[in-house]
């Protein structure tokens, strides 16, 4: 309240100084008096800001220790015992307790069920390099899957399989959980299985994606899985994806650089 003030005071002295010859003139009393204004708003501030500070260190302590109290309960999950039974460990969710930006996928892969990390293999890779492209660090925001198991597979296949509805149903309350203590600003749902398991609706990417969504009154916005665009190489599905993350930005209200607005992935 006080700098605004103290502000206009100098701006209307400096427009004297360059109106007219004679250099502004400023009695003693007056000047001690801006000097104290000056420093009672810089106290004020002190006093205001490093509580809110302090508030802030201890809401992120708060949340990290409430997502390791259900990363607890989900690494002994046995609700699907059939996953349960074959899954190497389970995969929980990876980044930034108070990140604004939570990204959800559909579910591990075998590279994540060995690493115990979402999105570590080659759809991983892709999304790490979408989150940087954003100007974030993968430890700047959030990713969770719907389910927190690797989908089984018969003995002696290869790749992965998408979870069933009834697998997604299950470990549905795990993932809104994880929404809930994070309380991002914006959701990113990654491909049609990860928007089922999140709103339990069924829908086409051709529908779903590109503008906004709610889920809980948080904005959510739904672009193709990095999986899809590993399958899909051209530069017409990249750059859709990456207008969507632009859109993302906007809501975030970050600066977008020309740089930004002409990359293709
Ligand atoms: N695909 C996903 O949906 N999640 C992962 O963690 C990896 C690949």
């Amino acid at each position: 309240m006080m700098q605004p003030a103290l502000e206009l005071v100098i701006a209307a002295l400096e427009k004297i100084r360059e109106t007219s010859d004679r250099a502004p003139r400023v009695s003693r009393d007056a000047l001690a008096q801006l000097r104290s204004t000056y420093s009672l708003a810089d106290s004020l501030r002190e006093a205001h800001v490093a509580p809110a500070r302090q508030q802030l260190r201890e809401a992120s302590a708060n949340k990290a220790q409430m997502l390791a109290a259900v990363r607890e309960r989900v690494c002994g999950c046995t609700k699907c015992a059939h996953l349960a039974r074959s899954r190497t460990q389970t995969v929980f969710g990876v980044g930034n307790p108070d990140a604004e930006i939570m990204f959800i996928g559909e579910a591990p892969g075998a590279d994540e069920d060995q690493q115990g990390e979402p999105f570590v293999g080659r759809a991983g890779q892709l999304l790490t390099k979408i989150i940087k492209a954003m100007g974030f660090a993968r430890e700047d925001v959030y990713i969770a899957n719907v389910l927190k198991c690797r989908p089984n597979m018969p003995a002696g296949s290869f790749g992965n399989r998408a979870p069933t509805p009834a697998e997604m149903q299950t470990c549905r309350p795990y993932l809104l959980e994880q929404i809930d203590i994070i309380q991002p600003r914006v959701l990113v749902a990654l491909g049609a299985v990860a928007v089922e398991g999140l709103l339990g609706e069924r829908g086409t990417m051709r529908e779903l994606r590109g503008r906004w969504h709610s889920y809980n009154g948080t904005p959510l916005m739904i672009t193709y899985h990095p999986a899809y665009l590993l399958r899909n190489q051209s530069p017409s599905e990249k750059r859709k994806v990456w207008e969507d993350m632009m859109q993302v930005l906007e809501r975030l209200e970050k600066p977008i650089s020309e740089k930004q607005r002409n990359y293709f992935l």
